[in-house]
């Protein structure tokens, strides 16, 4: 029987902790799927980290990652990368993820090549061209190009059809963010950073990295972070800082040498989930941390003014703050201090999923192909 050959294609960290799963999933078909990973190195060290710790083993990497690279470098290396893959391979369908620039230029490239495309973490929106920049037109563009979508949320199938993708295109998988969860968090975990922190102390655990933050944004979040430390003697703040060198030089210019700071270098993916488990609350602009943090019950203040996952505000775990510094200050005080307001957020929720969307994801593919 012929083979139904896929191609997953990954460039950043969140594209590899979300595509893992799928891959480590068709992987358990041999006898009816090839499996193909193309790695086009969008990321370098973050990337590597979770291949690592996954022990996945890319078929192609095109190694693409230049320090401070635009949009445009990116774009046109992965254009000319993946078609050269693809012309190489000719797989039956490339599956992209989310909204990066590694997966908008690949499901381009697929399209010229007329390789078919399916979508995971199709269908979120904002509606604001230009928040995220330029991850909500990357999604937008990503399904106008796609053939079959795999919609984490009903909310998100509402959101294709509103744009009259074909309703029996689009399967609703849940979100491969919470498969990986499942096997991350351990009760007993312990690391060097925890082991220094204060007895009792609260951590919040930070994240900041979005293009649009860099600059202002990032400067008046920054500024708080003393205040913070300075009035709560009990609070240590843990910053994994993005690899981006505009985000380690603001972060290194307004945080260096702060008591119960800690700026740390990007952590694995298990070290991350069981930090977010351990935190009192959580501040960030990333976008899958908010997904993750419902399930984790924890807090999430989103340092911006839009975001793409309403499932996780309607429950009540996550809540736009923007980047004003006095706002965000006055609502990580309010967390701080009102065990109520606190309560109402900690709220162990899933709104996304149950933990077998890549399972649900290949069977819609063996659906589809008659495999
Ligand atoms: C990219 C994605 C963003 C996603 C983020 C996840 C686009 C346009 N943006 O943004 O949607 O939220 O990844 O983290 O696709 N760098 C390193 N080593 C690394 C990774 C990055 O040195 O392992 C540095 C490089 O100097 C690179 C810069 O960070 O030029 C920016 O990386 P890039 O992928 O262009 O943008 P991100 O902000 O990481
Ligand atoms: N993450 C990680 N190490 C870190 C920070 C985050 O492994 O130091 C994980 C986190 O658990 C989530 C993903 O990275 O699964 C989010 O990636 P990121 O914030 O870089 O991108 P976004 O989701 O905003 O596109």
């Amino acid at each position: 029987m012929k083979l139904l050959k896929v191609m997953t294609i990954i460039g950043t960290r969140p594209e590899a902790i979300k595509m893992i799963p799928v891959v480590k999933e068709l992987e358990k078909y041999p006898e009816r799927i090839q499996s193909i990973v193309v790695a086009t190195g969008q990321h370098r060290q973050m990337l590597d980290q979770i291949l690592a710790d996954f022990e996945v083993h890319p078929d192609y990497d095109l190694d693409i990652m230049q320090p401070n690279q635009t949009l445009v470098d990116v774009t046109i290396q992965v254009l000319s990368g993946v078609t050269l893959v693809l012309e190489n391979e000719r797989p039956d369908i490339v599956l992209v993820h989310g909204d990066t620039t590694t997966a908008c230029a690949s499901a381009l490239a697929a399209f010229y090549q007329k390789v078919k495309v399916g979508h995971v973490e199709a269908g979120l929106r904002t509606w604001d061209k230009y928040s995220p920049f330029p991850e909500e037109i990357n999604r937008q563009l990503i399904d106008e190009l796609t053939d079959i979508y795999f919609a984490p949320t009903k909310e998100s199938k509402e959101n294709l059809l509103k744009e009259n993708h074909p309703e029996e295109k689009i399967y609703v998988t849940g979100n491969t963010a919470i498969d990986t969860l499942e096997y991350t968090i351990e009760a007993s975990y312990t690391n060097d950073v925890l082991k220094i922190m204060g007895t009792n102390h609260r951590m919040i655990l930070l994240t900041m990295h979005r293009r649009e933050n860099i600059g202002k944004p990032m400067e008046e979040i920054f500024q708080i972070i003393p205040i913070l430390v300075n009035e709560y003697k009990d609070i240590e703040i843990v910053f994994p800082v993005h690899k981006n060198p505009k985000v380690r030089t603001l972060a290194k210019k307004y945080l260096s040498n702060i008591e119960r700071v800690h700026l740390i270098e990007p952590l694995d993916v298990k070290d991350f989930q069981n930090m977010a488990a351990r935190s009192h609350l959580i501040l960030t602009d990333s976008g899958g941390i908010q997904e993750e943090a419902p399930s984790l019950g924890k807090p999430v203040l989103v340092l911006r003014d839009t975001t793409e996952r309403p499932e996780g505000v309607s429950a009540g775990t996550l809540k736009l703050v923007g980047t004003n510094g006095l706002t965000v200050y006055a609502e990580v005080k309010k967390l701080l201090t009102n065990q109520e307001a606190y309560s109402e957020m900690a709220q162990a929720i899933n709104p996304y999923g149950d933990g077998n969307a890549s399972h649900r994801i290949v069977q819609a593919l063996l659906k589809e192909f008659g495999t």
